[in-house]
């Protein structure tokens, strides 16, 4: 299958391709968000309040893309964030992922929630590698997870605190995901029917072992947690300031708050020693109604963005969108649907394809733009419409 020009231009055109390869239940999965999905909208919209303020005949003959953030250099502004049961998707999944990150001078978050163990992840790439952690299974899984992060060599921890529950994705109840993942064969039988019409997925599925516990959660005296669907991972998979405390005693990297919304939060992320955050949403599939997580991006740059690297994800399906974030002042971005609807379409390809897409755009964007280096970027190039902001 050809992922080149003109058949896959851009984001959307993965998805579709992700749509036609994947099931309902993992399409959904990936796709969809909370409850009505209004975060998901606006996460997308409010790319679109956010407006470019050009200089034209300004010399850009070579576009640098690299930022530092977190202590290490990338040669591109956006680092692969962490998509649980990315094997669900494609077999290489959290492989694919890493690899990609590695050819493209970049960063890949792991999620605990991933399907390949994280040593094995951490091998395909020579660049760094993050763990994002959730309690899932209990601290003493996550000590043993941390003790072999830190042992193959993760250089930091993404602790990702918008999950105290997991959020209504009335798409996966829909689609039967916690039958799909359970034990239950009969409970299964009412899907069977969209997982036979996706042949090529259902192959890819059985020829990998099918659904599988999850290597990098070990309980004690139990061994990997058993596969269960999101909401039961999450179940009990609260995370508090406290707990922070003893993450810290375990982990002596960089810390970055996954999943801070509000200013106070920053500060107490500052206040906790973190070394980072990242403003996001979680993909609109936590609390619904909450903004875009760009709308919030510039009062919590300016709370906290002279102390700790202020990472930004949520929405992003074009460079322009990498560059609007860049401008505004975050440090780095974190892609999410944008290379996993690649890796659903096509495996190691088709993140390879969306990595291409996002790169070239934003060079051409830089240079329509008339800024010659990315870390370049401030403000004036961008003008917010009113209305734009939330505090
Ligand atoms: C299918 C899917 C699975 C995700 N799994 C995790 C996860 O395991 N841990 C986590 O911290 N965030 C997870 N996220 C959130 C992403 O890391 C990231 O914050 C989000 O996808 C960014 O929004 P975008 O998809 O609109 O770019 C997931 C998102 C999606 C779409």
């Amino acid at each position: 299958m050809s992922l080149a020009s003109p058949r896959v231009v851009n984001i959307k055109d993965l998805r579709r391709l992700a749509r036609a390869r994947l099931p309902d239940a993992v399409f959904d999965y990936l796709d969809g968000a909370a409850d009505d999905e209004l975060t998901l909208k606006d996460s997308v919209k409010c790319f679109q309040e956010v407006l470019f303020k050009p200089r034209f005949a300004v010399a850009t003959p070579a576009c640098d893309l690299g930022v530092t953030v977190l202590g290490e250099k990338l040669s591109v502004p956006y680092m692969l964030g962490p998509i649980g049961y990315s094997r669900l998707m494609h077999p290489r999944g959290e492989l694919a992922a890493s690899a990609a990150a590695g050819r493209h001078g970049t960063a890949y978050i792991l999620s605990t929630l991933s399907g390949h163990p994280m040593e094995d992840v951490k091998a395909q790439s020579k660049g760094p590698t993050f763990f994002q952690l959730y309690l899932a299974g209990g601290r003493k899984a996550a000590e043993g997870g941390l003790a072999r992060a830190k042992a193959a060599g993760f250089k930091g921890l993404f602790v990702t605190i918008d999950t105290p529950v997991g959020g209504n994705r009335e798409r996966d109840a829909r689609n039967g995901m916690k039958a799909l993942m359970g034990t239950n064969p009969f409970a299964k039988i009412p899907y069977l029917p969209n997982l036979l019409a996706h042949p090529r997925w259902l192959a890819a599925f059985i020829g990998d072992g099918m659904v599988r516990p999850f290597p990098n959660v070990v309980i004690p005296g139990s061994g990997p947690l058993a596969a269960i669907d999101v909401a039961s991972a999450l179940e009990s998979a609260q995370v508090s300031w406290t707990d922070l405390k003893w993450i810290r005693e375990l982990w002596d990297g960089p810390i970055v708050m996954k999943g801070v919304m509000t200013a106070d939060d920053a500060k107490r992320s500052v206040d906790h020693g973190a070394q980072g955050i990242v403003v996001s949403t979680h993909a609109g599939r936590q609390l619904d109604s909450v903004a875009g997580s760009l709308r919030v991006l510039p009062g919590i740059l300016e709370a906290v963005g002279s102390q700790i690297d202020v990472i930004f994800d949520g929405g992003i399906r074009r460079g322009a969108d990498v560059v609007k974030a860049m401008a505004m002042g975050a440090k780095a971005v974190l892609l999410g649907r944008g290379y996993a609807y690649g890796m659903a379409a096509a495996g190691d390809a088709g993140i390879e394809r969306a990595l291409e897409i996002f790169e070239a755009d934003i060079v051409r964007t830089l240079k329509l733009l008339g800024c010659s280096s990315i870390s370049q970027l401030d403000p004036s190039y961008i003008a917010l419409r009113p209305g734009f902001r939330v505090d």
